[in-house]
Parts: structure tokens; C-alpha cells; sequence
């Protein structure tokens, strides 16, 4: 009886720590661009190949191009750009966000993220799932530190007169993003725009004209 006890408490351990990607099975598997392997994730390198680069990325200090209609821009460094985060279940981002601009309502399916402030004052927040759907927000200062728990909705906006530099930490090789708006009015096809209208509760012509925006 203990030890189905105790077995049950170690499962529950094990999956509480499960919230990032799987732990590596060795001390590293650099992704091998353009294996035509298909595991769970990406075929490693042959160790002995493996160099100094394969686990570095140069040009985190670039600022960012914020022109474009929401006025900001993410550097990903995820395993795409670093193909030695394979199977180590984290990744980067460096967000550029320009006077009143925003990274629009978006999630990420596999990941939780740490962010910090490193220029700038950021508005932050997220949405709780159903039913409560609480926003959790707050103004950020350099310096500051926020977590967007796992799969969330949230956004940042940059509330000053200068341009917001923050850095993202994230629980996986390979976060994914999902924008909502794109996700939504975007898809290619497009979601029927009766589906749209009733699921958003508006005129036919309203979802026609933001589906026209994507
Ligand atoms: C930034 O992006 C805009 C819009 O795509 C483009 O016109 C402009 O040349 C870019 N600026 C730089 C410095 O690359």
C-alpha cells in the first residue's frame, strides 16, 4: 500500500517536472540540418563533428526592425537558429518593441517564458483559460522579470517615448507561436466568415474586412 503510494507520488513528480521539453538521453544532440531522418524532434550530429558553434549564435545586440503595422519585432533564437539547443528544452528570443507599439496577443504551445526588461517600459500581461478569463497584467521597468505561464494568451506593449528592448527565456527547443489574429483571420483558406461572425458575435462584413487585413 506505501509503495503504491509512494510510486503515484513519484509519477506526480515526474509529470509536474515535465513541463518543458523531454530530458536529453545524452550530453547533447546537436540538430543535423537537413537529415532526412524524422524523430521527435530532430537526428543529432555524429558527436565527433560536433564544434563550438553548433551552441552559439552571434547578433542578439541588433536592434530589431519595428516597421511594420504593429511596430515591433522578434529575433528568435530557438533550435532552428542554434541547432545545439536540441533536446536541452530551452530557447531565446530578443523582442524590439517602438514607442506605443505592441507583440501582439500570441501563445506558445509548448513553452513557458521568462521575460526581461532590458530597455524601455513594457505594459505586460496574459488572459487566464476559461471559465475565468482574468487578465493578469502589469507595467514593467528595466530591469523588471515576468512569467507567461505554459500555452497562455498575452502581449506586451511598449508604454514610453523611447524604443523597449526585453529578452525572452522559453521552456523549449522549439516554442512555436501562435498569433491569434493571424491564426484566426489569416489561415489560408480562410475560416468561414459565418463561423467568424458567430463566434465573435459581429456583422458578417466586419469579419470580411479584418480577414482582408491577413
Ligand atoms: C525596415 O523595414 C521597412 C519595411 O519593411 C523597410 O522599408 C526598411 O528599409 C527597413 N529598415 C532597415 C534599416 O532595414
Amino acid at each position: 500500500m506505501a509503495k503504491s503510494v509512494l510510486l503515484i507520488c513519484l509519477l506526480g513528480l515526474a509529470f509536474a517536472f515535465a513541463a518543458a521539453d523531454d530530458s536529453p538521453l545524452q550530453d547533447f544532440c546537436v540538430a543535423q540540418a537537413g537529415s532526412s531522418v524524422f524523430v521527435n524532434g530532430l537526428a543529432c550530429k555524429d558527436p565527433k563533428t560536433v564544434q563550438a558553434n553548433d551552441f552559439s549564435f552571434g547578433g542578439l545586440h541588433l536592434p530589431g526592425n519595428t516597421s511594420n503595422p504593429v511596430g515591433s519585432k522578434v529575433t528568435p533564437v530557438t533550435v532552428n537558429q542554434l541547432p545545439g539547443f536540441s533536446t536541452l528544452g530551452i530557447s531565446m528570443a530578443r523582442i524590439d518593441i517602438a514607442p506605443w507599439g505592441i507583440n501582439p496577443p500570441h501563445t506558445h504551445p509548448r513553452a513557458t517564458e521568462i521575460l526581461l526588461v532590458l530597455e524601455g517600459i513594457l505594459e505586460v500581461g496574459f488572459v487566464t483559460s476559461n471559465p475565468d478569463n482574468r487578465l493578469i497584467s502589469k507595467i514593467l521597468q528595466k530591469g523588471d522579470v515576468f512569467v507567461f505561464p505554459q500555452g497562455l494568451i498575452h502581449y506586451q506593449r511598449n508604454t514610453g517615448f523611447g524604443n523597449a528592448v526585453a529578452i525572452a527565456a522559453l521552456g523549449s527547443q522549439s516554442p512555436g507561436v501562435i498569433t491569434i489574429a493571424n491564426v484566426v483571420f489569416g489561415s489560408m483558406p480562410h475560416i468561414s466568415v459565418d463561423i467568424l461572425a458567430k463566434a465573435f458575435q459581429v456583422d458578417k462584413t466586419v469579419v470580411s474586412q479584418i480577414q482582408s487585413k491577413f
